[in-house]
């Protein structure tokens, strides 16, 4: 065991792992986030993707102790407030863009990730560089076309926002 320290969601946290330890099982284990979903373990579905150092991560794919230092975002970190949902949030809610919702963190996580991609300027964002941005993860009950719009909006709503 090691003990790392790793900044998640603006904490400062130090914790104890095994050197072959995944992110995700940290972030779901000792860390006890587990809105930060675990599908195939093999870096394809999407569902673990977190912000590192705000850039999307698949955390099946990146080991606790490759984090030592940095800041980890996860979906319990978007939220501004407990009674406030981030404005990404709100436009997955709106267009009905989740149905069993195991693909959902992972798909706001990489969403709220493209707001620093120069594509995401544009107003209105062009769906098919959205369906594109998203191809690393995937949603079992296919709910693409409320994603995709939901992503469209979001981005733009975080931008009048000024949110991250
Ligand atoms: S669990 Fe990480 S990409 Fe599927
Ligand atoms: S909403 Fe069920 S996997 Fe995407």
């Amino acid at each position: 065991m090691q003990e790392v320290q790793i900044q998640v969601n603006g904490s400062a946290c130090s914790v104890q792992v095994e050197p072959g330890t995944l992110l995700v099982d940290c972030l779901r284990g000792p860390l006890g986030l587990c809105g930060t979903h675990q599908g195939c373990d093999t870096a394809q579905c999407g569902a673990c993707t977190v912000q590192v150092d705000g850039r999307a991560v698949k955390s099946c794919n990146v080991l606790a102790v490759q984090v030592a230092g940095r800041a980890v975002r996860t979906v319990e970190g978007l939220a501004p407030a407990q009674d406030r949902l981030h404005p990404m949030q709100q436009a997955f809610s709106k267009h009905h863009a989740l149905q069993c919702g195991f693909c959902t963190p992972g798909f706001l996580m990489r969403a709220v990730s493209m707001a620093d991609e120069p594509e995401a300027l544009c107003d209105p964002i062009d769906p098919h560089w959205v369906r594109h941005a998203l191809g690393g993860n995937l949603c079992r009950c296919t709910g693409y076309e409320g994603i995709v719009h939901a992503v469209c909006e979001g981005l733009v709503a975080m931008r009048r926002a000024g949110a991250a």
